[in-house]
Order: structure tokens, then C-alpha cells, then sequence
């Protein structure tokens, strides 16, 4: 199995300059959903998303040889110019647990310096873009020092596999517009180990698509994703729900393929209320949606049935709203947004995302 353990990455330090790299990396959001993993980071079920992308993390990463021979991994962290020792722990044993990848972290002083384009108490999480963008400026060092990724789709498959490693949702966020992660017969190369870039499979109308994200709570999580995941080896639906995820994507890559919105819509919403029906049905059960999130999904629908527009929701593991439409009904939807939905709020915030490039290296 494919495993990136390269134990001839080892460094002569002394030719070594001192250099950075920055990555900006967006978030994405599933339509079908991650929920359930095994073994080190391998998911339950295939999933797809779409890539935002004014939501982000920028990562800066500087590197010099070491002075000493300590083989420990000598990390500097600051998060929006703070140090901030509990996230620095968390990239710390990160890097750790990549160091059969990449044995020359061990040999160089690090510095990473990363901050999000969402404000912190926003509700949104962060795992993707900011794990994608670290896998990122790791395969960049790599590349540098050892002219290892010279191929662009190597590059990327490398970056994928190690965001996947951090976050599993972050191995998505390495493709522009839209990725599959999973094994999946649907589609050929497919793996539980990385993600595929998917924008050739999917049509025009995905590349101009948008998603206003309306923050219905900026309250910490009272179950993290990562519980969440865990909860699901005894949830007593999880074996159906494994086999309906792998179902619904046939229909959902048809759907996208064809420019098929309301195919689309309607596994989009599907797939939300199951992520969060999981968690209701989980032992023990929890509700991460709020009444707000419940008043606005009906309003969405309600606008739907009126205006016939293609306007769909998704949700992530929280109770903030993904409202989803293509761009040419952009001005009609903002105008129900602003009335209906901006009032139903946390202090009247949503943040206005749409599909983009993927990320870029700055
Ligand atoms: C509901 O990728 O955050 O957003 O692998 O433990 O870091 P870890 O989990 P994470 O889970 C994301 C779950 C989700 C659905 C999705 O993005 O597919």
C-alpha cells in the first residue's frame, strides 16, 4: 500500500540555505459526507466536495538547518501573529507523526506562520484549509531541497495524501472546484488514501456556483468532529449509512456531471440531515443544530417552492447554514438572503463563499 516512508530524505545540512514558502489553501464542503473512519485516517465511505474559496488558511513555513543534533522537531508557532501553545502542540505532533515521510524535519529549525481569512469564532471549522496548506508547504520543502515533485499531479497526490493524514476532509481541499476521496467503483484511480481532482467531471455550472455560509451559532461545539467520527463504530445505522453514502454518489457524480441542480439539491440536503440524523442517533445522541438552523432550512425550501430557483442547503458538523445556488440567480438570492436569512444570525453574520481554483502558492 502506497505510504510515502522515504527514509533516503536526509539532508547534508551544511549546504543547506535558509528559505520559506506560503500556501493559501481553501476549505471545502462535502455534499456527500465524510462521517466514519478506521485504521489511520481511512474513510467509511467515498466522498465529494465542492473547493471554496474565500474561505482560507495562509501558512507560511520557514526553514533553517539546525544548529544542534537534537532530533526533535524544533517548531516555532504563532496563529494571527500570537503564539498559541495549544495549536503549536497540535502541528507539533503532527509533524511528528510525519516524519517517515519527510526524516529531514528532524533536521531543520521550523517556523510556521498561519492565520485564517474567517475570523476564529466564526463557527467555521478550520481542519481543512489549515491542514491542506501545511501538506502543502511540507511537499514545497520536500521539492526544494530534494527536486522530488517535479510533476504537478505528483504534487499534488503527495499534498493530498499528507492534508489526509492531518484532517481527513483536507485531502478534498488540494483540487480546484470540486474532489472525490474514497475508493469508489464509480471512479477509476479513486482511493481511500488521497483525494481526485474532479472539476473535469463536473459542469460549467459547478465553477460558477456559490455558498453563503450563515453562522446560526459561533458556540464551541459541544461534541467535536473528531468524537463524532469516533461515535459512529456504535452507532447502530452505520453499516446502512455506509452503503447509502456509496449509493447516493452514483446519482450525485450523474447529477453533477450533467448539470443537474436539482438531483443535486436534493442529495445535498439529504446528505445534511443524515450527518446530523447520525448524531442524533448516536449513543450518546447529541443535536448540534440550533432553532435558527431549523428556521432558515424551512425558509429556504419555502423560497424554493415560490421562486422555483435552484436554492439548496448543506451543513457541516455544526449548526451554520451552507445555502447553495449557481451565480446567474445570485442578485434574486441575495436579496432573500439579506431579508429572510441575515436576521436569523449571529449578530446578522454570514460570510459569502463560492467555488474557486483551489490553492495557490503565495
Ligand atoms: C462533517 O475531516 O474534520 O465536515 O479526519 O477527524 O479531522 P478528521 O475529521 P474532519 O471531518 C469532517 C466531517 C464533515 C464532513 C466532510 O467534510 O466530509
Amino acid at each position: 500500500m502506497l505510504d510515502y516512508k522515504n527514509p533516503n530524505l536526509i539532508l547534508e545540512t551544511s549546504e543547506v540555505e535558509p528559505g520559506s514558502f506560503t500556501w493559501r489553501s481553501p476549505s471545502n464542503l462535502a455534499i456527500i459526507k465524510y462521517w466514519g473512519k478506521h485504521g489511520v485516517q481511512l474513510p467509511k465511505n467515498p466522498s465529494l466536495s465542492l473547493t471554496l474559496s474565500s474561505s482560507f488558511t495562509d501558512t507560511l513555513l520557514e526553514y533553517k538547518p539546525k544548529e544542534s543534533g537534537d532530533r526533535n522537531i524544533s517548531l516555532e508557532f504563532t496563529f494571527h501573529q500570537e503564539p498559541n501553545e495549544p495549536f503549536r502542540e497540535k502541528v507539533v505532533k503532527f509533524l511528528e507523526s510525519v516524519t517517515d515521510i519527510f526524516p529531514f524535519l528532524r533536521q531543520l529549525d521550523l517556523t510556521v506562520r498561519t492565520g485564517n481569512s474567517f475570523p476564529h469564532s466564526s463557527g467555521i471549522a478550520s481542519s481543512a484549509s489549515a491542514m491542506s496548506a501545511l501538506a502543502l508547504c511540507l511537499c514545497s520543502l520536500e521539492h526544494e531541497l530534494f527536486e522530488t515533485l517535479e510533476d504537478d499531479d505528483e504534487f499534488d497526490k503527495k499534498s493530498s495524501y499528507v492534508a489526509r493524514l492531518g484532517s481527513g476532509s483536507a485531502c478534498r481541499s488540494i483540487f480546484p472546484v470540486a474532489s472525490l476521496w474514497g475508493q469508489t467503483g464509480e471512479v477509476e484511480g479513486s482511493s481511500d488514501l488521497f483525494g481526485l481532482p474532479m472539476a473535469e467531471e463536473v459542469h460549467d455550472i459547478f465553477k460558477d456556483f456559490h455558498d453563503d455560509i450563515m453562522i446560526a451559532s459561533t458556540a464551541a461545539k459541544s461534541v467535536s468532529s473528531r468524537a463524532g467520527h469516533s461515535l459512529m463504530d456504535s452507532n447502530p445505522f452505520a453499516e446502512s449509512r455506509y452503503a447509502d453514502a456509496k449509493r447516493k454518489l452514483h446519482f450525485l457524480l450523474e447529477a453533477m456531471k450533467k448539470g443537474d441542480l436539482e438531483t443535486f439539491g436534493r442529495i445535498a440536503e439529504n446528505e445534511a440531515l443524515t450527518l446530523h440524523g447520525l448524531m442524533m442517533s448516536s449513543n450518546p445522541s447529541y443535536i448540534l443544530l440550533k432553532p435558527n438552523t431549523l428556521e432558515m432550512i424551512e425558509r429556504v425550501r419555502r423560497y424554493r417552492e415560490e421562486t422555483k430557483h435552484p436554492i439548496y442547503f448543506s451543513l457541516d458538523a455544526g449548526p451554520n447554514l451552507h445555502v447553495l445556488y449557481p451565480g446567474e440567480i445570485i442578485h434574486e438570492v441575495r436579496v432573500f438572503v439579506d431579508e429572510e436569512l441575515k436576521p436569523l444570525c449571529e449578530e446578522e453574520t454570514y460570510l459569502q463563499d463560492w467555488v474557486g481554483e483551489g490553492p495557490v502558492q503565495v
